[in-house]
């Protein structure tokens, strides 16, 4: 029987945690309301069972990013059991705290130091702070999401509209100082001339963060652009690639795209799911952190630094980017021809290991995505238009969701023609929450 205890245990989340939850990816709000299934008991693999111990595969979020290798890969339980028996935080250190960090040296040639934090946020905050204390400058222009953290959302104290083009619009900076108005600048993804006026009208900024990847892949261009500037004005770059780390290559993004940041940050899929994340830079920059303080009892857990061994040890052996981009042009080009076999109007983006779609139908968006979603729900998927892939993902289950999609597509293509879109809809229409909550 179908008691809906997620939606049960939903309310009484409200009732104690403000938010619900302290994700906002992982709230019902953003799928469907009514009917997702909000909490899991178990998952394997990319197999989740809900609290009423129904069932889905998960073409969706994937842990928001960070179940790289799929839920509970069988490897990486074994090791994190081991070290979980051997006790995981001590008068002393961890000494895989030491194995991680010459790892991470080795896979990025340019860097000389590393600093490990638990969340992207965090990582993101100590990467700033080191550039900030470096270039001895406040000022940071950046494109693309960062975290919650004062640093990134002072960048609305200006105006609330600010971040409109850095996937969260619209986020309130209440409780940030004031005093931090004016020391971030957003400028546009890809956008060469956007980024150019940016430092030209803010003489004093020093560093330059962008995000590795996000829907789509940085141009030659605005790459080169950004180079020049920071070598001619002797300014940092940041490369944020908590979301894009470890997907395209044995690392970042950058390594394939002759970027050449002096900062990069990972997080996210690092850990195939435990909490560990990591700010790699050069050693002149890395060497702040024995002069400004960062410090934190957690940052030394054990738990994060043996997952993050075992995570990169296999997508390094697997060569798992290979698999992803793969498993994301299959997907791309099913929805494509899905999408054009029943006349629905989508447009879809060229990052393949977190591979998305959009449906172009203006205001009826949303509503078309959440049917989408009731209706993939119903045939037991968490599906919504972009799919975090993983080591768990394979051909098979790749075929038999696009059947799936297809059979959708046809459905809500019906609907648009017969205008019955809402006569479909079982629930509220998705909505970014957060929003709703300002
Ligand atoms: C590019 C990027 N930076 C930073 C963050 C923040 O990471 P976290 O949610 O682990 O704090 C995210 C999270 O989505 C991200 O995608």
């Amino acid at each position: 029987m179908n008691k809906n205890l997620g939606k049960q245990l939903w309310h009484r989340a409200l009732k104690t945690i403000p938010g619900g939850n302290g994700l906002l990816s992982k709230r019902p709000e953003r799928y469907l309301s009514g009917n997702w299934p909000t909490y899991y008991s178990y998952c394997k693999g990319v197999n989740v069972i809900d609290l009423d111990g129904k069932k889905f595969i998960d073409m969706a979020q994937m842990g928001v990013g960070s179940a790289i290798l799929g839920y509970a890969n069988d490897e990486l339980v074994a090791e994190v059991n081991k070290a979980s028996e051997s006790g995981v935080n001590c008068t002393l250190n961890s000494p895989e705290e030491v194995y991680l960090s010459e790892l991470l040296i080795d896979l990025n040639p340019f860097s000389g130091g590393v600093k490990y934090a638990r969340s992207g946020a965090e990582a993101m905050s100590i990467a700033i702070r080191l550039a900030r204390a470096y270039t001895k400058s406040d000022k940071v222009a950046f494109s693309g999401y960062h975290g919650w953290s004062d640093w990134y959302l002072a960048t609305n104290i200006k105006g609330k509209n600010n971040l409109k083009n850095h996937l969260l619009p619209g986020l309130d900076p209440l409780g940030v100082p004031r005093a931090l108005l004016n020391t971030t600048f957003p400028f546009e993804y890809n956008n060469s001339e956007d980024f150019l006026k940016v430092i030209e009208t803010n003489p004093d900024i020093k560093i330059i963060c962008i995000e590795g990847a996000r829907f789509d892949y940085p141009k030659k261009d605005f790459l080169n652009t950004i180079m020049q500037v920071a070598k001619k004005y002797n300014m940092i770059i940041v490369s944020d690639e908590i979301t894009s780390g470890w997907r395209v290559t044995d690392g970042g993004v950058y390594k394939i795209n002759g970027f050449k940041p002096d900062i990069v940050v990972y997080g996210k899929g690092m850990g195939g799911g435990y909490a560990i994340s990591a700010v790699v830079g050069k050693k002149e920059i890395m060497q702040m952190a024995n002069e400004s303080f960062v410090s934190s009892t957690m940052w030394t857990e054990r738990i994060g630094f043996v997952a993050a061994l075992k995570t990169i040890d296999i997508i390094c052996r697997e060569q798992l980017w290979k698999h992803l981009d793969l498993l994301g042009t299959i997907i791309g080009e099913g929805w494509k021809k899905s999408a054009k076999d029943n006349g629905l109007l989508i447009s879809i983006n060229e990052f393949k290991p977190l591979i998305s779609f959009k449906f172009n139908y203006g205001n009826d968006n949303d509503l078309i995505l959440t049917i989408f979603m009731q209706e993939m729900l119903k045939r037991g998927y968490l599906a919504s238009s972009s799919i975090y892939l993983s080591l768990a993902h394979t051909e098979e289950i790749v075929a038999c969701y696009l059947k799936h999609v297809d059979n959708v597509f046809a459905l809500i293509a019906e609907a648009i023609r017969k205008k019955q879109l809402s006569n479909i809809l079982k629930t509220d229409i998705r909505s970014d929450a957060f929003k709703r909550l300002t």
